[in-house]
């Protein structure tokens, strides 16, 4: 099916309301149901599911140490709107088959508010999982200022609800952001990119079996999914108008199994401010971005002088990444028209230098892991991937103490770049390096074939989410608290997330 690009506006999540609200705390309801929404102005209107009738959810905005509860209902139809594989782990007959539990993605919480994939309950709290603990979440904030997500993480249909429509923004903001003097109010604009594949009444696409099955079952998951066309806050390759002045964009990947390489078709330079946890300490002009799923980047793009122009985010990230074709990365994502007119002078600025970001230094750490990414093939002949070779279910491995700082060395065996995501914390990447993959699998031992190479300019902030890459040991580095309890590190690429590569983790103390 073909879709013209650049004919629907790009459209703005709303900003959440409180129901409650005072100097002690602040409360929010939120229902998930399942409606109908336009998604592209050629296509009929799409069913899909999202967080208070909205697809993506409305954006949640808190103050950093804003004491923020939330009740998260769930109202959705019994049966999935996308095909379920009930051979996966925690997705079998015995439990409901919609399920949903949110976590804010980037955000420390306390266990029993994290959205642990066993906490999962269904319409109207009648059935929960044995992790369930609580109906409304507490959040702290204790964060510095951030780009955050929430998004279902139900065991098992994390892919297929996330598919559907249930993610959202969450940005906690801070006094001394402020002062900065970023591109602000309408001028700042959060931009959720994702794929999707449609069918030709409009309806979502998402793939029922793989394309070559190895054993034939009724329903099973695939190792990857690519969608077709590009969405950005719910339209497929909208435009946005935009005035002659500088703009802030929120990017973030939400995407089950794509990642991004995004350019401007002008050559001009994206101004990089921020990470997955915050401002970086000085802007940095980049060609470029890569964003692997969930991962995020707060930047700056200057429109002045640039009047009647239009200009294309394009794409060129192979897929699979890195090693996959690059012609399947749909190149185009959206348009810019600068179109509007200037309706004020623009003061706002990139600044030289924004705030602090101090470095974890390596021998503060207590604690080294040895961490594999692995390949695996399953009774029905399916690749799989686990992390240091454990299914979901094998008993805790990784319990680092409160207060303690480790470093996790993540060793890919496999073919594909992972993100790799931590509940709870942000970590640093202190560096990667290649090595040789068959010497490790042959001997066990880790021989380096390349020196150690630093994080990219674009990583040197707070991260939640590293791409572990293809044949190199990933070094991270984190201090873990402030709570206790338990947590879960997994992939990203949603598909591989819901079919083993998923580990719990406990903060002990
Ligand atoms: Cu964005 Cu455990 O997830
Ligand atoms: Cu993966």
């Amino acid at each position: 099916m073909l879709l013209s690009k650049f004919v629907d506006e790009l459209p703005i999540p709303p900003i959440l309301k409180a129901r409650w609200k005072d100097q002690f705390y602040t409360y929010y309801e939120v229902n998930m149901t399942e409606f109908k929404q336009s998604l592209h102005s050629e296509l009929n209107d799409t069913t899909v599911w999202g967080y208070e009738g909205s697809y993506p959810g409305p954006t949640i905005e808190v103050e950093s140490g804003e004491k923020v509860f939330i009740k998260w209902i769930n109202n959705l139809p019994e049966k999935h709107l996308l095909p379920v594989d009930y051979t996966v782990h925690g997705a079998h007959l015995d439990v409901p088959e919609v399920r949903t539990v949110v976590h804010v993605h980037g955000a420390s919480v306390e266990p029993e508010s994290d959205g642990y994939p066993e906490a999962w309950f269904t319409k109207g709290f009648k059935q929960v999982g044995p992790y369930f603990r609580k109906q409304i979440y507490q959040y702290d904030n204790n964060m510095r200022a951030c780009n955050l997500w929430y998004h279902d993480h139900s065991i098992g249909i994390t892919r297929l609800n996330v598919y559907s429509g249930l993610a959202g923004f969450y940005f906690v903001r801070e006094q001394r952001e402020s002062l900065l003097n970023l591109p602000a109010g309408q001028y700042e604009i959060p931009l959720m990119i994702q794929d999707k594949t449609f069918n030709y009444d409009g309806s979502l696409y998402y793939p029922r079996k793989p394309e070559n099955p190895v054993v034939e079952l009724e329903t099973s998951i695939v190792p990857e999914f690519f969608g077709n066309t590009i969405l950005v806050n719910g339209k497929v390759w909208p435009f946005l108008k935009v005035e002659p002045r500088k703009y802030r964009f929120r990017l973030l990947n939400a995407s089950n199994t794509r990642f991004y390489r995004f350019k401007l078709d002008s050559g001009q330079l994206i101004y990089q401010i921020g990470t997955d946890g915050g401002l970086m300490e000085y802007p940095i002009g980049v060609k470029e971005i890569i964003l692997a799923p969930a991962e995020r980047a707060d930047v700056i793009i200057d429109f002045t002088n640039l009047e009647e122009k239009n200009i294309i985010v394009k794409n060129d990230a192979p897929a699979p990444f890195p090693d996959g074709d690059p012609a399947n990365a749909v190149g185009i994502v959206m348009e810019f028209r600068v179109s509007l007119p200037l309706t004020s002078i623009d003061t706002s600025v990139i600044p030289s230098y924004m705030e602090p970001f101090p470095k974890i230094i390596e021998q503060s750490a207590s604690k080294e892991r040895y961490l594999t990414l692995n390949d695996n093939m399953d009774q029905y002949g399916r690749e799989f991937m686990l992390l240091d070779n454990k299914p979901w279910d094998a008993p805790i491995t990784e319990n680092p103490k409160l207060g303690s700082t480790e470093i996790w060395y993540l060793i890919n065996l496999t073919t594909d770049t992972h993100p790799i995501h931590l509940h709870l914390i942000d970590f640093q990447i202190l560096d990667r390096r290649d090595f040789d993959v068959e010497k490790y699998n042959k001997e066990r031992i880790i021989h380096y074939t390349g020196p150690a190479l630093p994080p990219e300019p674009q990583e040197r902030g707070g991260k939640d989410t590293v791409r572990a890459n293809p044949r190199q040991v990933t070094r991270i580095i984190m201090k873990f608290g402030p709570y206790t309890g338990l947590y879960v590190w997994h992939c990203h690429i949603l598909e591989h997330e819901d079919y083993e590569m998923m580990r719990p983790y406990i903060v002990i103390r």
